[in-house]
């Protein structure tokens, strides 16, 4: 293994507060960039020199992984940049894709847009011709995420709907991306038009929904879920690699870059993970060369 970021999940995970448990003892690490030196038998010897992304277990020197959970990186991606695409973006990428049919110029709301999810969210819709109203807890965020083709940013405070109205002047969105529960949900899902999605798919606040009966009985508001390790256990194999293929080529093209925060070498893993909890960015674990 080259690298691996810490994120919120594998932060929950080792606080046994996620979506599943696992056997102890075990290895950490949702994502990570590494390279092949071994194959198990009857595996095309191409592999051997690849550089790869891991699918969990990533904070280790080295280990096995089965071949469906190894994604080969293109020639020319950086290791550090690469360790960030398995997670992230393609969680992104699906957001925006399953849960409506997006036109041009269709707003889509997001809140913890300064997440790794978020800048996604913002590179991604820009790309593909859609706006973005992004919800921040620090103003201060407003110009980094214009820079990456944010259309609006507001502050998630009690006065965000009439500042988010004021931006949309009449567009009602379909689409909402909530990533923080509690309130700020809640103030996401007022802004969506009826019949529209909220996706909760991160629960930052720790805080749950709260759902006013009106949002159902008056706008039939539609509440979703999206696990990306559900989505990829279900998935054909084509349907993964062309979820890849699209995030390597916009990586490609220059987003996603890693905000790296702090690096741990591997031997302190215990700091790096201290670190992790304060935010602010990603912590790299940075293992091998
Ligand atoms: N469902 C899935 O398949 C899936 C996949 C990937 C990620 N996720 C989830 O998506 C979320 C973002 O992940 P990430 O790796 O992109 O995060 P990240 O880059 O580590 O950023 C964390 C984000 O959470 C915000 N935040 C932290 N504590 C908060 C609090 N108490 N209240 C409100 N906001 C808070 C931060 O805001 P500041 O910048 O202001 O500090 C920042 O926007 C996490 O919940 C993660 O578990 C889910």
């Amino acid at each position: 293994m080259f690298c691996a970021p810490i994120n919120p999940a594998d932060l929950n995970m080792i606080e046994g507060k996620y979506g599943e448990s696992r056997d102890l003892p075990d290895v950490p690490g949702s994502e990570g960039c590494g390279r092949v030196v071994d194959l198990g038998a009857g595996v095309d010897g191409a592999w051997v020199g690849r550089k790869v992304l891991v699918d969990g277990q990533a904070w280790r020197q080295s280990g096995n992984w089965p071949l469906d959970r190894v994604v080969a990186v293109p020639d020319g991606l950086a290791a550090d940049h690469a360790a960030v695409l398995r997670v992230n973006p393609p969680t992104a990428w699906l957001l925006l894709h399953q849960f409506a049919a997006l036109r041009p110029g269709d707003w889509v709301l997001q809140n913890a847009a300064t997440s790794a999810v978020g800048r996604a969210v913002i590179e991604i819709a820009h790309q593909r011709g859609w706006k973005t109203l992004n919800v921040v807890r620090r103003a201060a965020a407003a110009e980094e995420l214009r820079a990456l083709g944010a259309d609006a940013v507001v502050v998630d405070d009690e006065d965000m709907g009439a500042a988010a109205k004021d931006v949309l002047g009449g567009a009602v969105p379909r689409l909402a991306l909530n990533a923080i529960g509690g309130e700020s949900a809640t103030r996401l899902a007022g802004l969506l038009a009826s019949g529209g999605t909220l996706v909760t798919y991160g629960a930052m606040s720790k805080e749950a929904l709260k759902i006013p009966n009106s949002f159902l009985i008056f706008r039939d508001l539609v509440f979703r879920g999206f696990w990306l390790t559900r989505w990829l256990r279900a998935a054909p194999p084509d349907q993964v690699s062309s979820l890849f293929d699209q995030i390597f080529r916009l990586a490609a093209s220059g987003c996603f870059a890693p905000r790296v925060v702090a690096e741990f070498p591997l031997a302190e893993v215990a700091a790096a993970v201290t670190r992790a909890e304060e935010g602010g960015g990603k912590v790299l674990l940075r293992i091998g060369g």
